[in-house]
């Protein structure tokens, strides 16, 4: 059993997603299993060099993960050919510039999402990707979680019937920073730093919504900026001119409604930070980021409005969680996984630049859907 090295320059690893879901809890958790298991008994190594601004910083998170490479020059990292992927989680206007540097220095490419900070840079990403043959990824998580999983099952499998209707719930009280630190950093509510939520959140719509229930064809969008000052990393108050919170709907082809809500000013009295109901004619089902819960028509009740006695059915008790059949495993490293595969085996990776692409191409519908107060057309985006 050989192990068998693959070089990954690391970049925006310091911040919030890069250390926590890229670094720890995928390439450093492959590398804790002993790797990727391969066909024939080698297994696929990660090797990442660490990239960031801060040296100490950079220094620190690589020394306390056992990783030996780390650097503050992504362009001597770019020219070494120790390295044939580039991975970007810098902030989201980061993107662009150095995802085309590290595509054009032939490294295959993986990033977060948005791809990008426009339809216009995520389009031109997937095509120099193309032109130059490299391969290429965006991360969308959401596809991997087990409640969603569970719910695209349901939907394979035919329990919903004729699927009807949508409606998720997104968000959570993200502190001001003023007398409890905020936590997500204060670049998500200014506009100028590529903050907002309809950026941010309507990106991962459209690839569950594409995926899941069938092709988003139009959207509406209603978003607000419910805390206009906040206080940022340094305790500063600043004005917040990006949206925290959006109020989107979809058309789904074949005619499904999915409602969205998305929202950083939200309490949550919900059994998790993101659920989606789904209801159809022969039964319904709300997934969560682990659980999914079904009640098939049989177990429907049959309320009846009438607010002058107390409510005599417990509705939640009517429903079933279903079982998880298969083992889960973080939804970051197995998207992970299958990238490296793909770069080192060829095996199929659905979740490239175009489809990146499209995840750009509806928020930024979302906003103009806002701004022009109209639904938007969806068009194809060509491949
Ligand atoms: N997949 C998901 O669910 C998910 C969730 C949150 C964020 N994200 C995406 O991940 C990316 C990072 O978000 P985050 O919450 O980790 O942000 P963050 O602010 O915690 O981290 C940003 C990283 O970029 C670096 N950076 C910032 N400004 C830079 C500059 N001018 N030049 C070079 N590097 C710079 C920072 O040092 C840090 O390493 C964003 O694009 C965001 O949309 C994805």
């Amino acid at each position: 059993m050989a192990k068998k090295s693959i070089g990954i320059i690391l970049n925006g690893v310091t911040g919030r997603m890069g250390t926590n879901q890229h670094l720890v809890r995928s390439i450093v958790a492959i590398r804790n299993q002993g790797g990727i298991p391969l066909p024939g008994g080698d297994s696929l190594w990660p090797e990442p060099v660490l990239v960031g601004r801060n040296e100490s910083k950079v220094r620190q998170l690589a020394e306390s993960h056992g990783i030996a490479r780390w650097s503050t020059n992504l362009e001597a990292c770019l020219a070494d050919p120790a390295s044939s992927i580039y991975f970007d989680a810098q902030t989201t206007v980061q993107r662009v510039p150095a995802v085309q540097a590290a595509i054009l220095a032939g490294k295959h490419v993986y990033c977060e999402k948005p791809s990008a900070d426009s339809l216009a840079g995520a389009l031109a990403l997937a095509e120099l990707a193309r032109q130059q043959g490299v391969k290429h990824g965006v991360v969308q998580d959401k596809l991997f979680l087990p409640g969603i999983r569970k719910l695209k099952r349901l939907v394979d499998g035919g329990f919903f019937g004729k699927i009807l209707s949508v409606r998720g719930e997104f968000g959570y009280w993200v502190f001001e920073g003023g007398w409890q630190p905020a936590q997500r950093p204060s670049w998500n509510y200014r506009a100028e730093d590529g903050g907002g939520i309809i950026t941010d959140m309507v990106c991962h719509w459209r690839y569950v919504l594409d995926n899941t229930f069938g092709a988003v064809k139009r959207v509406s969008c209603l978003g607000a900026t419910h805390i206009p000052e906040r206080w940022d990393e340094a305790g500063k108050p600043y004005h917040c001119t990006a949206e925290d919170a959006a109020y989107a709907c979809f058309e789904i082809d074949g005619g499904v409604v999915a409602q969205m809500n998305s929202s950083w000013a939200v309490r949550v009295h919900r059994g998790e930070l993101l659920e989606i109901q789904v209801d159809g004619t022969e039964g319904s089902a709300v997934a969560g980021l682990r659980g999914c819960k079904t009640q098939h028509r049989a177990n429907c009740p049959k309320p009846v409005w009438n607010p002058d006695v107390p409510n005599p059915i417990d509705f939640r008790a009517g429903w079933q969680e279903i079982p998880d059949n298969q083992e889960f495993d973080n939804a970051f490293k197995t998207q992970w996984e299958l990238f490296l595969k793909h770069v080192e085996l060829g095996t199929p990776f659905p979740h490239d630049l175009m489809e990146g692409a499209r995840g750009v191409q509806l928020g930024e519908l979302a906003l103009a859907s806002w701004r022009e107060r109209r639904w938007m057309d969806v068009p194809e985006l060509e491949a």
